[in-house]
């Protein structure tokens, strides 16, 4: 039924999919996970134990509509947003592209969402949360502070949010990675309360890798948590064969992950285990999670592979998780981070 369900969606028009699949999720109907999770999946992070380390990764949940549905699908932590101040429509349609052929997608869906007052709203009403749940905080397109809305935004969901990520990597709002230069990035990290959940950061796939190192550098030296590595893309890797691969906006998916990987392997070195961090992009199997465990990363989200394979993918991944575990001849996910980092 489930996997009927997930083909039917994948015919339709994928914005439209992806409101179905949200529908579904906040009334109970995208089924459940209800095994519990082998306790060597089990991470610490943001603080506590997570019992796996496979989050749902932002702007899937933009407006923390599905925070319950999401959480019983087997998801060790969720991250809704991106959210900014004020409510704003996004770009016009279509904005929401498949590549099938290329296990991808290109979106330039610009930060569409409801506003800080109803996301914290719903993020307050999620209560008691069964797994952390993270804020990510965007700026809006039109009339945007950043030294002031990051602040502000992070001061309403902090009593909210097991953690919260200060987003400034998503290629859909004009202006907004050139926040991720040192100075700019620092002036935002001073700006923000001393008084506040664990702090992320996340970064384009497409920063140099001396622009990546000064933003690793910049997190550490104002006391952030860690970082997600990484957003999609503006790139377009050679070999993409969807009739969609030149829509503008950011890619993600199978051909994000080489990008994706090199950055996180970038930010893990200079790092060198002063932050958490958390690895994106083009995850689609245990394996793959193992392999940016061994990298560096503490745990990992997914967006693409999600959309494309539903709900049977996080039951699957754990598996293959296990499995990639035991033929590595690790003992769990914790002795798996940073056995690849040299
Ligand atoms: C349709 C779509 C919307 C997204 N919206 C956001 C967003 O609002 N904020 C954000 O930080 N990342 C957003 N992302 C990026 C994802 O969180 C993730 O970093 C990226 O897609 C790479 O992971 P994946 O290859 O598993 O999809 C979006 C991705 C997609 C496909």
């Amino acid at each position: 039924m489930r996997s009927l369900a997930t083909a039917l969606l994948r015919q339709m028009d994928p914005e439209n999919a992806h409101a179905w699949a949200l529908l579904a999720l906040r009334a109970g109907l995208a089924g459940r996970d209800a095994t519990p999770d082998d306790p060597r999946l089990a991470v610490p992070l943001f603080g506590r134990t997570v019992k796996n380390p496979i989050g749902i990764a932002a702007g899937f949940d933009k407006n923390a509509v599905a925070l319950k549905g999401l959480a019983g699908l087997g998801f060790g932590f969720l991250e809704a947003g991106t959210v900014t101040p004020r409510p704003q429509p996004g770009n016009p349609r279509p904005r929401l592209f498949r590549l099938d052929e290329d296990r991808a997608v290109i979106n330039r869906m610009g930060f569409n969402n409801g506003g800080i007052a109803a996301y914290t709203q719903r993020l307050a009403a999620f209560t008691p949360r069964p797994v952390p749940v993270g804020a990510n905080l965007g700026i809006n397109k039109e009339g945007a502070d950043p030294e002031h809305d990051y602040p502000a935004m992070l001061a309403t969901v902090a009593p909210f949010a097991d953690y919260v990520v200060i987003n400034v990597s998503s290629p859909n709002t004009p202006g907004l990675r050139d926040l991720q230069g040192e100075a700019r990035l620092a002036a935002i990290f001073a700006a923000l309360p001393r008084e506040r959940p664990p702090l992320f950061v996340k970064l384009a796939p497409d920063l140099s890798r001396p622009g990546l190192e000064a933003a690793t550098d910049v997190a550490i030296g104002a006391g952030a948590a860690g970082i997600i590595v990484t957003n999609t893309t503006i790139s377009r890797p050679p070999g993409l064969r969807s009739p969609h691969a030149k829509e503008a906006g950011g890619l993600s998916g199978a051909p994000l992950a080489p990008l994706a990987r090199e950055a996180l392997r970038v930010v893990a070195r200079r790092a060198a285990g002063r932050l958490t961090l958390i690895a994106a992009g083009g995850i689609a199997t245990g394996a793959d999670v193992l392999e940016r465990l061994r990298l560096g990363a503490s745990a990992v989200q997914i967006y693409t592979a999600f959309a494309y394979a539903g709900p049977a993918l996080i039951p699957r991944i754990k598996r293959e998780l296990l499995a990639a575990l035991d033929a590595a001849r690790l003992r769990d996910v914790p002795s798996a981070i940073g056995t690849e980092l040299q």
